[in-house]
């Protein structure tokens, strides 16, 4: 029997069972569906304007293309195998539907400017939703940092109190780093947003094709210039896989900070019965499953990357097969993200903080000790010798179990005689967070700044 594929002619015989199998994609690239149909409508009314198709050729293949979309759409689309990928699957439907004009779409083009059309049309989109979804998590952690602007709680390095800072501050953090990814997606989206429409299968096309006018049609900014380039580098996902990575390290870190907030040596933060779950065994259990499941899978986008960056590497110019392999990690990448930042713009708003204990846990450990230090220095004592008697002062507030803002007058000038009665003042909590009233630092009036120009920025989008 001879082949029957539409790419059949050459063949004398039908494709083995398990290589039909093992060679189509339509059952992970359907995804791509709309953005298939919307390139080829484009190339249909571009080869009518070119007079390659007529307008009743143009006008048949549109029609059928928006039946085809109804089926997709409303699950009645006859997905199979025997048409290997999203594009054999809507072509060979295509001319079911309406006959000979369907055999000519194809005309000036190949799968394999095709494939790389539809993929950056859905990379384009997919990178709009994301940042539309970045935008909405930070529109949330702005108002919890704006009920928290006076909080403080104790800053952490090594994991070990350092200095009082603003329970607003910190959230303020988070939006920052947000910030900057909903940046690299943008920015990603300028190499996205090229047409590889017209470079066929490697080295262009003899037809007199418009390839400005697919471009503008599916709003691309600009078209591909080289056409071995356009049809073989995935390097566009690559770098949203980075850009998502980058992303995904960002809400583990939150994540692993909501966790330990949660648990009960910290207990800075209920993260609300809805947002947890029990344990089989332990009657007593609330575990924060919703951030550990966040900080776990970041390691599935990360593996993502690391996928289409190795599926790359090495493949000789231009189109190979390889890339068929892009698809299901950017899926899973996209996926995974949208559900992510999802769960947490949705648990966000519930969160209640623990304002005192947090303020309790900031007096723990002496978080004052670099605000007396710099006291002795406006009292005109050098940096390194008020540290030194700072540090000594510690080591005695330890020996006595207490801390450093509870010792004695008299106790501290011993360590240095430049302290006076007004130091008390810079011992309190809420003295050393006002004092730090710079751009970027934690007085409960920055943190309000930073909320305000991050307001600015979200009412921009
Ligand atoms: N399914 C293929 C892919 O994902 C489409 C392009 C196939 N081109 C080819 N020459 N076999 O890359």
């Amino acid at each position: 029997m001879k082949s029957d594929k539409l790419w059949g002619g050459r063949f004398g015989s039908a494709t083995d069972a398990e290589v039909e199998t093992f060679t189509a994609s339509q059952l992970f690239d359907r995804r791509l569906a709309e953005q298939d149909i919307a390139g080829s409508s484009a190339h249909a009314r571009m080869l009518c304007h070119c007079g390659i198709l007529t307008e009743d050729e143009r006008d048949a293949i549109i029609a059928g293309l928006k039946t085809i979309l109804e089926e997709v759409q409303t699950d009645r689309f006859p997905w199979s195998d025997e048409h290997e990928d999203v594009h054999m699957n809507i072509e060979a439907r295509l001319i079911e539907l309406i006959g000979d004009a369907g055999r000519k779409l194809h005309t000036a083009r190949s799968r394999n400017d095709q494939i790389a059309t539809d993929l950056r049309l859905y990379a384009r989109l997919y990178i709009d939703r994301i940042n539309g979804s970045i935008s909405a998590l930070q529109n949330v952690l702005i108002d919890a940092a704006e009920r928290e602007a006076d909080s403080v709680m104790p800053g952490l390095t090594h994991l070990q109190a350092a200095q009082p800072v603003t329970c607003g501050h910190h959230l303020m953090a988070w939006v920052e780093m947000l910030e900057r990814d909903w940046q690299r997606f943008l920015d990603c989206r300028k190499r996205v947003d090229v047409s590889p429409l017209g470079s066929a299968a490697l080295a262009g096309t003899g037809f007199a094709i418009d390839r400005e006018m697919t471009a503008k049609e599916l709003g691309f900014d600009t078209i591909s210039r080289n056409s071995l380039d356009a049809v073989s580098d995935r390097d566009f996902v690559i770098e949203f896989q980075s850009t998502a990575s980058i992303l995904a390290v960002h809400l583990s870190r939150i994540c692993e900070d909501l966790s330990l907030w949660a648990s009960q040596r910290f207990g800075f933060v209920d993260l609300g019965d809805a947002f947890c779950t029990g344990s089989s065994i332990m009657p007593q259990k609330k575990n924060p499953d919703v951030v550990e499941l966040v900080r776990g899978k970041t390691a599935r986008v990360i593996g993502n990357l690391t996928a289409v960056l190795v599926l790359m590497k090495g493949q000789a110019l231009a189109y190979n097969r390889d890339n068929q392999e892009d698809k299901e990690p950017l899926f899973d990448t996209v996926d995974t993200l949208l559900a992510c930042l999802g769960i947490l713009g949705h648990m966000i708003p519930g969160l209640v903080f623990n304002r005192d204990k947090m303020r309790a846990a900031a007096t723990e450990g002496h978080t004052t000790a670099t605000d007396l230090a710099d006291y002795l220095v406006r009292k005109g004592v050098a940096f390194r010798d008020a540290h030194a008697a700072v540090g000594q002062a510690v080591a005695a507030a330890e020996a006595s179990q207490t801390d450093l803002a509870d010792l004695p007058l008299a106790t501290l000038r011993g360590f240095c005689p430049a302290v006076d009665n007004d130091v008390f003042e810079v011992l309190t909590l809420d003295g050393s967070v006002q004092s730090r009233d710079h751009v970027g630092g934690t007085a409960p009036a920055q943190v309000r700044y930073q909320i305000q120009d991050a307001r600015t920025r979200s009412k921009q989008r």
